[in-house]
């Protein structure tokens, strides 16, 4: 963080003493304003419901140019890191700060590789959820659950611990998920294989029973991989902020993470792909494309309660780089599955021509978001749609694990304590006889 020649004055207009801030300068985007002696010398809090111009931290993870549409991983631009890398190499970027070479990459692989397994009791904690349980209902408990098995890597001031912990929480998480599916049907889980890719591994665990093999089809590995990719990490997010927050106690990794994953679930974050698919799947089961107009009319009415699920973006006021690289990749699966006249792929598209050119949407900047396409690429591998913002939770948790410990290396980090603006009774006595 480095300070900058300019200076912000706030002035009051009851003749109270101006005040002046620092601003310092980031290496790209906005400034800000350093407030923190605001309550100090003035007795005043900011006011910023949403957090719509508030940066609750410094961080030089990933970086979101919301205008342009562009996002950077440790400055690497989406697009180039999805045509080029696996998901492993976008961990290992994301934890360390630069992509591995071959010999990291090697032992990065075998590391994640080797921590694949879950605790066999897990299977008994798993039988105390309903066959009908929500996946991310199931998620959120097991992850919680991971703190109470590994008590040797939670000391969060040592670095290393640290370390242990995200290789743990990177590995397990799609076991864990694969888990919650099988459970679902009553399959019996299938157990990590470690001459698969961490992709083909999940997707073997998903797939494969005890009584037959699944075969990895490359296309439906690389589509899952560019997935896990473009959800790897998106700054400082409802859910990320939420495992920040939910960290800064002094609360052990599994448990931060948990909070994340519950924070996830909402249809306004994670929960989106799962709204958005629902909402092709009812409008095509109404009609389809010949009443998209009807819907759309129904999307712009504030009182229907209607959204455009898969649409708008609190930061993108331009297309979402991850939505065209998702559409890309739907296109791909679609042939590679002979799926190329899928209904709701056609339906999705129409509904983005029509969103594009309506002045409702343009003049709002509101453009397909990375959850658009990626609910028909998932259900055209086989993923069911309750499953989906799991499999969200399991490519963002290298994100949610690395802010977390970029927060506790932080020297400036403490506990965080929002404060309000308080609107209630004033102070009052209990009535002595009611
Ligand atoms: N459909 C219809 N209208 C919308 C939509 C939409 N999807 N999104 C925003 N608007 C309107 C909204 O009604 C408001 O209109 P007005 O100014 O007339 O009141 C204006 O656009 C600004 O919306 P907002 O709700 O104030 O914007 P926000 O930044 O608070 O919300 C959002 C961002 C993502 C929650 C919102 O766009 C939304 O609900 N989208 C649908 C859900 C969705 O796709 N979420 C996934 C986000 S990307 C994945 C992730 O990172 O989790």
């Amino acid at each position: 963080m480095q300070l900058s020649d300019k200076k912000a004055t706030l002035s009051f207009s009851d003749g109270s003493a101006p005040i002046e801030f620092p601003v310092y300068q980031g290496s790209v985007g906005p400034d800000v304003i350093d407030i923190r002696k605001l309550y100090g010398q003035s007795g005043m809090f900011t006011y910023d419901p949403g957090f719509m111009s508030t940066a609750a931290c410094e961080s030089g993870i990933t970086y979101i140019d919301g205008d342009k549409g562009q996002l950077l991983y440790r400055g690497y631009p989406i697009d180039q890191l999805a045509q080029n890398c696996d998901f492993l190499d976008i961990c290992y970027l994301i934890l360390n700060g630069d992509l591995p070479d071959g010999a990291q990459k090697t032992e990065f692989d075998s590391l994640v590789t080797n921590h694949t397994m879950v605790h066999e009791q897990m299977r008994i904690f798993m039988q105390g959820f309903r066959r009908d349980a929500h996946p991310m209902a199931v998620l959120t408990g097991l992850v919680g659950a991971l703190s109470a098995f590994y008590h040797d890597s939670t000391d969060i001031t040592n670095p290393h611990h640290r370390h242990v912990s995200a290789i743990r929480l990177i590995a397990k998480m799609p076991t864990l998920v694969a888990m919650a599916y099988k459970h679902s049907l009553g399959q019996p889980y299938i157990y990590p294989k470690n001459d698969l890719s961490y992709t083909g591994n999940f997707l073997h665990m998903m797939f494969a029973t005890p009584c037959e093999d699944y075969k990895v089809n490359e296309v439906v590995e690389r589509a899952l991989d560019r997935i896990f990719i473009l959800h790897a990490d998106h700054e400082q997010n409802a859910s990320t902020s939420t495992v920040r927050l939910c960290g800064s106690s002094g609360t052990n990794p599994f448990a931060a993470i948990a909070a994340g994953v519950g924070c996830l679930w909402g249809p306004a974050h994670g929960g989106a792909n799962e709204a958005c698919l629902q909402m092709l799947e009812e409008l095509q089961a109404n009609g389809g494309v010949a009443k998209v107009g009807e819907f759309m009319e129904k999307v712009k009415d504030k009182t229907s309660g209607v959204r455009l699920m898969g649409f708008g973006h609190r930061v993108y006021k331009n297309y979402d780089p991850r939505a065209k690289l998702m559409q890309e990749t739907c296109k791909e699966v679609l042939s590679a599955l002979g799926l190329e006249n899928d209904p709701l792929f056609k339906l999705a598209m129409e509904l983005e021509r029509i969103a594009l050119e309506d002045p409702y949407f343009v003049e709002r900047k509101l453009y397909p978001n990375v959850d658009f396409y990626s609910g028909i690429v998932q259900r055209a591998i086989g993923i069911p749609t309750s499953l989906f913002t799991a499999i969200f939770a399991l490519a963002r948790t290298v994100g949610w694990i690395a802010q977390w410990s970029e927060m506790l290396s932080d020297p400036d980090y403490k506990i965080g304590r929002p404060r309000q603006l308080y609107t209630g009774s004033q102070v009052r006595d209990v009535p002595t006889q009611r």
